[in-house]
C-alpha cells in the first residue's frame, strides 16, 4: 500500500515538473537575457558608472587589439574625447550612405565582385573551377567597405594589396588570441600597415599620431564585422533554406535591392520591399551575430576575477525564446515579434553603447547589399548554384542547421562552376 502511495507521489510530482518545465525555461532565458542586456550596457556596479569607467571596462578586454592592430578607437580608448571624436567620425562615414548612395554604392559593390572574382579565379585556374567562398566575401566586403569610409575606387585598388591585407587581418586576429609568437605578430603587423599606408597612400607619421591615423581604426569595426555575416546570410538565404516563402522572398529581395532603400521613390517610411529585405539581414544578424559575446573588464585588483560575459549569441538562439524553430534561418519572424524577442535581440549592443550602424539601418542594409550582389553574380540553389562544405557532416546535414561561424570555419567552402 505504502509502495503505491508513493509511486503515486512520484508521478504527481513528476506531472508537476514535466508541466512547469517550459515555464521554468523561459524564466532561466529571461533571466540570461537581463544579464547579457545589463553587462553589455555596463550596468554591473552598484553605482552609475562615468563614461570614463565604461571605457575603461571596454578597453580592458580589447587590448589584445591595439596589441596585434596597433588601433586607437572607441573600441580601445579610455579617453573620452578621443571616443566622442572617434563616434562622430564613424557616424559621418556611417551617414554619407543617403538613399541615393545605396544605388551608387551597389555600382561600387558590383565591381568589387568582378575584381574579387576574376582573382580567385586566376589564383587557382587548375581547380575545376572551384571558387573559395571565404576568400571571394573577404575581398568584395572589403572594397565596398574602403569605398564607404575613404571614397577610394575598386578600379583604383592593386587586388593584390587586398588579398594581402585581408589574410594579414584574419592571420593577426588568430595569433592575438594566443600571443606567444610576439615577433610573428610585429611583424605582420608592420606588413599590413605598409599594404594600407600604399593602397590608401595615407603615409603613416611616426610619432604619436601614428594610431590615432591607423587606417585599421576604421576598418576593423566595419570589415570585421560584415564579411562573415554577409557570406552566412547568403548561403542561409540563397543555399541553404528549405521553406518555399523564404526561397520566394528571396527571389524578391534579389530584385528589389538596391531600389527598396530609395527612400525618395516611395513613400514615407520603409516599403514593403525593404521591410522584406531588412528582415533578411536581422534574421542574418540573429543566428550570426558578428560580435558573439561582448566583454567588460575585470578591472585589475578588483573584486571580479574574470571578464563579465553577455552571451548575445545564445540569447539569440533560445529555444524558450524564439520557439523550437529557433536555429531555422526563418526571416519573416521579425514581421511579428514577441516582447521576449524584442528584448533578446541585441546585434549592436545596447545603449548607451550601441553601435552606431544600427540607427538608420546602415548594417542591415550593407549586409543585404552585399548579399544580393554575390546571389545576382553566383545564382541561388533554384538557379543551380552548388556550394561544396568539404565536411561530411555540412555537405550531407540537415541544411536547416546553422553553419558553423568560428572565423575559420568557412576556409574550405566552395561554389562548383557547373
Ligand atoms: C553589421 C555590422 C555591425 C555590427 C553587427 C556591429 C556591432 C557592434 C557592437 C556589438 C558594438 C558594441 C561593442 C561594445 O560595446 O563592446 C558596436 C559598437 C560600435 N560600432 Fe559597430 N557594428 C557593425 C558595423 C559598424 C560599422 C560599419 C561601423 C563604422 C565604422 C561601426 C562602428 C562602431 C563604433 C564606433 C562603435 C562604438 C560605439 C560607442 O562606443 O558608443 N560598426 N558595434
Amino acid at each position: 500500500m505504502a509502495l503505491i502511495a508513493l509511486i503515486v507521489l512520484g508521478l504527481f510530482a513528476l506531472a508537476i515538473w514535466a508541466h512547469n518545465r517550459p515555464y521554468r525555461r523561459l524564466q532561466d532565458a529571461r533571466a540570461l537575457v537581463a544579464d547579457a542586456r545589463a553587462i553589455a550596457a555596463f550596468d554591473i556596479a552598484a553605482v552609475r558608472l562615468r563614461t570614463v569607467d565604461r571605457l575603461t571596462l571596454r578597453a580592458i578586454p580589447n587590448r589584445r587589439l591595439v596589441e596585434a592592430f596597433g588601433i586607437d578607437n572607441s573600441f580601445t580608448t579610455t579617453d573620452s574625447k578621443r571616443h566622442t571624436d572617434f563616434l562622430t567620425q564613424a557616424t559621418r562615414k556611417i551617414q554619407s550612405v543617403n538613399s541615393k548612395g545605396w544605388a551608387r554604392l551597389f555600382d561600387v559593390a558590383q565591381k568589387a565582385m568582378g575584381l574579387a572574382e576574376a582573382h580567385v579565379k586566376s589564383e587557382s585556374p587548375g581547380a575545376g573551377l572551384q571558387i573559395p567562398l571565404a576568400r571571394l566575401v573577404r575581398i568584395l566586403t572589403f572594397v565596398t567597405v574602403l569605398n564607404v569610409l575613404f571614397g577610394v575606387k575598386p578600379g583604383d585598388i592593386a587586388i593584390q594589396d587586398v588579398v594581402t591585407a585581408t589574410d594579414l587581418i584574419n592571420t593577426l586576429w588568430m595569433l592575438s588570441k594566443d600571443c606567444s609568437n610576439k615577433s610573428l605578430l610585429a611583424m605582420d603587423k608592420q606588413r599590413l600597415r605598409m599594404t594600407l599606408d600604399h593602397m590608401l597612400r595615407t603615409l603613416g607619421e611616426p610619432g604619436g599620431d601614428e594610431r590615432r591615423l591607423n587606417p585599421l581604426n576604421l576598418i576593423m569595426p566595419a570589415y570585421e564585422t560584415l564579411w562573415r555575416v554577409v557570406l552566412l546570410t547568403f548561403l542561409a538565404a540563397a543555399f541553404r533554406t528549405s521553406d518555399p516563402d523564404t526561397v520566394h522572398w528571396f527571389r524578391d529581395v534579389m530584385h528589389s535591392v538596391p531600389s527598396c532603400f530609395d527612400r525618395d521613390r516611395g513613400s514615407t517610411g520603409e516599403g514593403d520591399a525593404e521591410k522584406i529585405a531588412l528582415a533578411f539581414a536581422k534574421e542574418g544578424l540573429r543566428l550570426y551575430p558578428p560580435t558573439k559575446r561582448i566583454y567588460r573588464g575585470p578591472l585589475p585588483g578588483g573584486p571580479q576575477r574574470r571578464a563579465w560575459r553577455a552571451d548575445i549569441e545564445r540569447c539569440h538562439r533560445d529555444p524558450a525564446i524564439w520557439g523550437a524553430d529557433a536555429l531555422r534561418f526563418n526571416p519573416l519572424r521579425f514581421f511579428l515579434l514577441a516582447p521576449d524577442q524584442k528584448s533578446a535581440y541585441m546585434p549592436f549592443s545596447v545603449r548607451p553603447h550601441e553601435c552606431p550602424a544600427e540607427r538608420g539601418g546602415f548594417g542591415e542594409r550593407a549586409i543585404m547589399l552585399l548579399v544580393v550582389v554575390l546571389a545576382r553574380r553566383l545564382g541561388t540553389r533554384e538557379s543551380g548554384l552548388l556550394v561544396r562544405f568539404n565536411d561530411t557532416v555540412l555537405d550531407g546535414d540537415d541544411a536547416d542547421m546553422p553553419l558553423p561561424n568560428a572565423r575559420d570555419a568557412a576556409e574550405r567552402w566552395v561554389v562548383v562552376e557547373q
